[in-house]
C-alpha cells in the first residue's frame, strides 16, 4: 500500500514537472523582442544609475514630475520604498553590474528599520520586493531576519474576526480591506517555508479566501476597499478609494488581484486560486474599454471622454502576472496569456511609454497614474511600474532559455 502510494506520487510527480517543463517550451519568445529587452536593460542600468545621484542619502525615488524637472521622493516608511532596490537587484541579475548592487545593499541598510513597522500592510511590496530578491541573489542570515521580522510585523494586522489583513489603519469599528493587499500574501508563504510556522500560511490562505468571497464581482473584477465591521466581521461597504466610482473597476486593482491570485496558486496548488486567476484575466483581457495596445485605461469604467488616462503600471503588472499564469493552463490558454504579455511589453518598450535615456529621472517608464480621485501622480513615471516591467521582461527572457 505504502509502495503503491509512492509509486503512484512519483508517477504524478513526474506527470507534473514533464507538463510544466512542456508547457513552458510550448511560447517562443519573439527574436526580435529579445533583442528589445537586451537593449531595454541597457538602458535601465543607466537609467537607475542616473537616478541614484538624483537621490539624497535617505530618500527614496517615488515619482518624477518631468515639466518642472523635480523628482518627488519618500522616506522608507512609504509604501514604494521597497521597489528602488528591488529594481536595482532586478537589473543586476541580468546584467551583473556591480555598481547596482552596490547601490541596492546602500538603500536596503536604510530601508531595513521597516521590518518592524506594525501600521502598514505594505511590508511585502517595501520588503520582499527588496530583501527577498536580495536574498534571492545571494542569501545571508540578516536578509532572512529581516524578511522574518517583516513577516512578523505583517501577520500583527491580521484579524480572526474578519478572517483579513487589515491594509489602512482606520477608526477603531471599521476594518479597510483594499485589492492591493494579495500581494503582500507573498511575504507570508515565504516565511512559512523557511520558519516552519505554518500560520503564516494560514493567515496567506485566510485572507485569499475572503477576497475572493467580498471583493470580487460575478464577472471577475473586483472592488477596491472592503470595510468590514471589526467587531462582526461582517462586510459593511464595497467602495473604491483610487478608482474611479465604487461599482468601477480601477485598473491596478485588476492587475493586482491578477498577480496576487497567481502567485497564491503558485505557493498552494490549490486550483480556486487558478480559477480566480484565470477569471481576472478573461475581464481584463476580454474588456472591450482594454485599448488595442493593452495598455489599460487608469479604470475600466472611467468616461470616454476626455479620453481617459492610461496607467503603464497596470500593464507591467499585468505583463509579469500573465508570464506565470501561462505556465499553469494548457497550451491553447497558455498561448493567449503569453502573447497578451508579449505584446505589452512590446508597447511598454515604444518610445511612447519607455524614458528616452537620460530623461525622466532615471525612470524607466512613463505615463502611470498613482491616485487621480486625490489628484496626485498623475501622469507620471512610478517605482512599480519599472519593477514589474523589469521583472516582465526577465520572465519573458526566461522562456528563451528552455
Ligand atoms: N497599493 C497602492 C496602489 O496600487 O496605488
Amino acid at each position: 500500500m505504502q509502495l503503491k502510494r509512492l509509486i503512484l506520487t512519483a508517477v504524478f510527480g513526474f506527470a507534473c514537472l514533464a507538463g510544466f517543463a512542456q508547457s513552458k517550451s510550448n511560447f517562443v519568445p519573439q527574436k526580435d523582442l529579445l533583442a528589445t529587452i537586451r537593449k531595454n536593460i541597457t538602458d535601465a542600468d543607466a537609467q537607475y544609475k542616473l537616478m541614484a545621484t538624483l537621490l539624497k542619502p535617505n530618500e527614496f525615488p517615488k515619482a518624477y514630475h518631468p515639466k518642472e524637472s523635480r523628482m518627488e521622493t519618500s522616506n522608507s516608511g512609504w509604501w514604494c520604498s521597497g521597489f528602488y532596490p528591488g529594481t536595482l537587484l532586478q537589473i543586476y541579475q541580468q546584467n551583473h553590474d556591480q555598481a547596482l548592487l552596490t547601490e541596492a545593499e546602500r538603500i536596503l541598510a536604510v530601508l531595513a528599520k521597516e521590518q518592524y513597522n506594525t501600521h502598514t500592510h505594505d511590508l511585502g511590496f517595501m520588503m520582499y520586493c527588496s530583501f527577498g530578491n536580495a536574498n534571492a541573489i545571494a542569501p545571508k542570515p540578516e536578509y532572512k531576519q529581516v524578511l522574518i521580522n517583516s513577516a512578523k510585523s505583517l501577520a500583527t494586522r491580521f484579524s480572526p474576526v474578519t478572517g483579513t489583513i487589515r491594509s489602512w489603519d482606520s477608526k477603531p469599528a471599521d476594518y479597510l480591506v483594499i485589492i492591493d493587499n494579495m500581494m503582500n500574501l507573498e511575504l507570508l508563504f515565504w516565511a512559512t517555508k523557511v520558519t516552519g510556522d505554518s500560520s503564516y500560511y494560514k493567515i496567506a490562505v485566510t485572507h485569499a479566501n475572503n477576497t475572493i468571497k467580498n471583493h470580487y464581482r460575478p464577472d471577475y473584477s473586483s472592488y477596491h476597499v472592503v470595510n468590514y465591521d471589526a467587531q462582526t466581521g461582517a462586510v459593511k461597504e464595497r467602495k473604491t478609494a483610487q478608482g474611479f466610482a465604487n461599482e468601477s473597476a480601477w485598473a491596478r486593482g485588476q492587475a493586482w488581484g491578477l498577480y496576487g491570485f497567481t502567485m497564491t496558486y503558485r505557493e498552494t496548488k490549490d486550483k480556486r486560486y487558478l480559477d480566480q486567476a484565470k477569471g481576472i484575466a478573461k475581464f481584463i483581457l476580454n474588456n472591450p474599454k482594454l485599448p488595442a495596445d493593452k495598455v489599460p485605461y487608469w479604470d475600466y469604467n472611467a468616461p470616454d471622454k476626455p479620453t481617459p488616462l492610461r496607467d503603464a503600471s497596470a500593464a507591467a503588472i499585468t505583463a509579469s502576472a500573465l508570464l506565470e499564469l501561462c505556465r499553469y493552463v494548457d497550451k491553447t490558454e497558455g498561448q493567449t496569456y503569453f502573447s497578451a504579455a508579449q505584446t505589452i511589453i512590446a508597447n511598454l518598450s515604444s518610445p511612447t511609454y519607455k524614458s528616452a535615456p537620460g530623461s525622466n529621472g532615471g525612470f524607466l517608464l512613463q505615463h502611470s497614474l498613482g491616485h487621480l480621485p486625490a489628484g496626485t501622480e498623475i501622469d507620471v513615471p512610478l517605482t512599480y511600474a519599472d519593477y514589474y516591467f523589469v521583472e516582465a521582461m526577465a520572465r519573458y527572457k526566461a522562456f528563451a532559455k528552455k
